[in-house]
């Protein structure tokens, strides 16, 4: 699909503001591409795509969700806001015919992570969080650290994703623990 259809697939499924953000997570992921070597036809398809279910009623999410059989884990059935990160990876390749294991994978795993993520979902995972539309207090130590050292800011943004997680005594997710446990390890293998 060219990137002016996905664009205008944006424009048509999203809010101006979330199209918006959308749009920066594009600029921000094809910007580390670019420096980390990454495909940028592919890293700009996932970019775009990454929240295309998000204003999808919850409800008719979950429909989805039961209809593939892919809710049969319970803290992601119980974290409604997880649920458009599965559906945007079945819509990309159930109604958009995307193929691609890679930017599947780069859209399902945006809100969690997981261990063993490739170049590209850490790309997408950390875009989202440091696009110029963030405006969290840290966000500029994340997006000074995402263009320098992917392993590294993934290890930073776990650690506080789920401290934001605990505080708010939100479900962990068991793909966010074991892609944290990665990092953490390589980290400490590294010996930083
Ligand atoms: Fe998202
Ligand atoms: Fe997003």
């Amino acid at each position: 699909m060219s990137e002016q259809k996905l664009m205008k697939l944006v424009e048509q499924r999203l809010s101006a503001k979330r199209a918006h953000h959308v749009i920066c997570v594009w600029e921000q992921a094809l910007k580390m591409a670019a420096r980390f070597g990454e495909d940028p036809k592919k890293t700009g398809t996932a970019a775009l795509l990454h929240d295309i279910t998000k204003e999808v009623p919850l409800d008719e999410q979950l429909k989805m969700l039961q209809k593939f059989g892919i809710i049969n884990d319970n803290v992601i059935l119980k974290s409604p806001s997880l649920y458009h990160a599965i559906t945007g990876a079945l819509y990309a390749e159930r109604e958009l015919g995307i193929t691609d294991a890679d930017i599947l994978a780069a859209v399902r795993y945006h809100t969690t992570a997981r261990a063993g993520m490739s170049r590209l979902e850490q790309i997408i995972y950390l875009a989202d969080a440091v696009s110029a539309d963030r405006t969290y207090k840290q966000v500029e130590k994340f997006r000074r650290l995402a263009m320098e050292d992917l392993d590294l800011c993934m290890l930073e943004m776990l650690k506080h994703s789920i401290r934001y997680l605990v505080k708010d005594e939100c479900l962990l997710p068991a793909d966010t623990l074991q892609a944290y446990n990665q990092y953490c390890e390589m980290d400490h293998q590294k010996g930083r």
